[in-house]
């Protein structure tokens, strides 16, 4: 039967190697991403193979909630229901940017556009039969999560903003299952390892070299997809599961603590609210 696959930042790197992997075994296939041209590529890449009227192109820019609350209508407005919602959109900025919309950017993209989507699509993925939500992120990681300032006014730094986002996504799968308990849906978490992608982001020449060197070591992305596809195709039967690459982790751990998941849900809904 034919799957939809919805992938956020499908335009580059991973995800987008994800929505080619499905569109190419016969699949519906949902690209958000905020580049026209390389929407345009996918697009074009696509109506090569014969498969135009599989792939879509959603032109957003998910830091704006606006953007991302669109997506989301967009998305209800053309499916009854979706198989898969993959979470792959990420920049890095060495710089602190708050968004038009009044939010610190890795914060707003990174985290609260998943929470939208994860919570705002939760309906759709309950009406396919083996429905996942796959956040690729960095599940476990040790960064820390600064409850009294989350979008970093003090002592903005972009690793630590994308570190904290990393835990945030952690809670948010937690918050998801605790708030579901009676969900078909799948909420996966995971570290993909280091990644030759492409990097997204604002660096200065010393990261952005950094980064070169880390890239010529990492896995290239053919491979690195190669656990990531493994777990879309046969999602765990827990409702939360975490990875790093193939490797299980507990969700259970310090990182998934269930008290911090509800603070966070609270917090969130409270600052989506105003
Ligand atoms: N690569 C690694 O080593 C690594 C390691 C650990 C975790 N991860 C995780 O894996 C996931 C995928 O990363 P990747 O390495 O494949 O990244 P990537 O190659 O840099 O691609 C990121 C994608 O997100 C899009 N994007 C960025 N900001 C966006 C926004 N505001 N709105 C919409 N789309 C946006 C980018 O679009 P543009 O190209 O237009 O900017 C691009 O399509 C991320 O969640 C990342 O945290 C990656």
């Amino acid at each position: 039967m034919l799957k939809t696959y919805v992938i956020t930042g499908g335009t580059d790197g991973i995800g987008k190697a994800l929505a080619h992997t499905y569109l190419d075994r016969g699949q519906e296939v949902v690209v958000v991403g905020r580049s026209a041209e390389k929407g345009k590529a996918w697009l074009d890449a696509a109506r090569q193979r014969g498969a135009a009227a599989r792939a879509h192109f959603i032109h957003a820019d998910l830091s704006l909630l606006s953007q991302t609350r669109a997506v989301i209508d967009s998305i209800r407005s053309a499916f009854a229901k979706i198989d898969a919602l993959v979470l792959c959109a990420r920049h890095f900025r060495t710089t602190r940017l708050v968004t038009a919309e009044g939010f610190e950017n890795t914060f707003a993209h990174f985290y609260l556009s998943r929470f939208l989507l994860s919570h705002g699509l939760a309906d759709l993925l309950q009406s396919a039969h083996t429905p996942v939500i796959l956040n690729i992120a960095g599940p476990g990681g040790e960064g820390e999560i600064h409850w009294e300032d989350l979008q970093l006014a003090r002592g903005y730094d972009g690793q630590r903003a994308l570190m904290q986002g990393g835990r945030l996504n952690d809670l948010l799968g937690v918050a998801f299952t605790d708030a579901r308990p009676e969900t078909r849906v799948r909420y996966v978490l995971l570290n993909p390892g280091a990644v030759d992608t492409g990097f997204s982001g604002q660096y200065t020449p010393d990261v952005r070299a950094q980064i070169d060197v880390i890239r010529r070591s990492a896995q290239p992305v053919r491979a690195a997809i190669v656990p990531i596809v493994k777990v879309l195709d046969d999602p765990p039967l827990t409702p939360l599961s975490a990875f790093v690459r193939d490797v299980p982790l507990s969700p259970h751990g310090p990182a998934f603590a269930l008290g911090e998941a509800r603070r966070l849900h609270l917090l969130t809904k409270t600052l989506l609210d105003n």
